[in-house]
């Protein structure tokens, strides 16, 4: 096999204050802890466990999408284009796609270094004809693409509905930074959670084999382990519900009981009932996210549905005849 070098280009952004911001979060009213935190180790195997439920069906449903659309999403970027996988790299939805399209050059960006690496090495090693470049770098931030990686048409990959954990004017300002990247011809394909109905939404939250409240939980087993808190994970349980009025899912942490964590020098108290806000999980209707993305610059193309309606993929363009609104 002839294996290629991958060129490597770090931009990572000075590790996160893991410990100001859960500070800030809990002295918060209401209070909350950003999702982001839920991936280290155990989160990331937790989530990818998650994946797998029978309850939660946006993970199969996108890649039965991808499986019966990959042709024509590659016959709509064309030959040549270099393709952008914004976060986790080397799961089967890229390599579905890179099969398909069989674009001579990848990007991978990801914030998570060794992680990046190891899924950027193992695609080069899988796909000899493919130039595989990677930037670790925090796309949820300004970036510039690595010049080498720049050139020519782009079309960027966004799956599993990340877009939903965004609140509706971060994954504005999202697209817009994604628009900026792609410009001035290339195009973001990106994996869509739509509103359907509760029961659904609800069990997709709340899985019979409790893995959703383990992954929820395992925010309070980092505070405890990574920052030195004093709390108890078994001291609270996992609550998830769909919002309509918000058009989201909401995932909490409740305190079971009268109870204090310390963190950093300083005691939170919390009364039974008590929760923290870990996570929105919005869900669109295609209107409803067509919307956003014409409003962030984009030009919606094409849109793939399952047949029982539950998940998108959309096809958007940089539309050249409108500057995006400024969020
Ligand atoms: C990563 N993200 C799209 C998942 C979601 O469905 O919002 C995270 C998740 N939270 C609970 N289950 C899965």
């Amino acid at each position: 096999m002839n294996r290629r070098a991958v060129r490597f280009y770090d931009e990572q952004p000075a590790p996160a204050t893991m410990l100001e911001e859960v500070l800030q979060g809990l002295a918060a009213r209401p209070r909350r802890i950003a999702p982001k935190f839920f991936y280290d180790e155990r989160g990331s195997r937790l989530f990818d466990a998650i994946c797998e439920l029978p309850e939660y069906y946006p993970t199969r449903t996108e890649m039965g999408i991808l499986e019966s659309a990959a042709s024509e999403m590659a016959r709509l970027a064309g030959p040549d284009a270099t393709l952008i996988e914004l976060g986790s790299g080397a799961s089967r939805k890229i390599r579905l796609l890179l099969e398909a399209m069989r674009p001579r050059r990848y990007l991978g960006i990801d914030i998570s270094r060794e992680f990046l690496r190891q899924s950027v090495e193992r695609l080069a090693g899988d796909y000899s004809w493919l130039e595989v470049h990677a930037a670790c770098a925090d796309f949820m931030q300004d970036f510039e693409l690595p010049a080498a990686a720049g050139e020519g048409k782009k079309l960027a990959f966004f799956p599993g509905s990340t877009i939903g954990n965004f609140e509706p004017h971060e994954a504005a300002s999202f697209l817009q930074r994604v628009r900026r990247l792609i410009q001035p011809d290339g195009a973001l394909l990106i994996g869509v959670d739509l509103k359907k109905d509760p029961a659904i939404l609800n069990a997709a939250y709340n899985d019979s084999a409790g893995l959703t409240a383990q992954f929820n939980l395992n925010l309070l087993a980092r505070l405890r382990d990574e920052l030195g808190a004093e709390v108890d994970p078994r001291g609270f349980r996992h609550r998830a519900f769909y919002n309509a009025g918000r058009g989201r899912v909401e995932m909490h942490l409740v305190s079971r009981r009268a109870q204090d964590i310390r963190l950093g020098g300083q005691r939170f108290h919390f009364a039974p009932g008590d929760g923290i806000h870990t996570e929105n999980s919005y869900k669109y209707s295609v209107d409803e996210f067509h919307a956003l993305a014409r409003g962030a610059g984009l030009r919606p193309r094409q849109a793939w549905l399952d047949d029982a309606r539950l998940f998108s993929v959309h096809y958007l363009s940089v539309n050249t005849r409108s500057a995006p609104r400024v969020a």
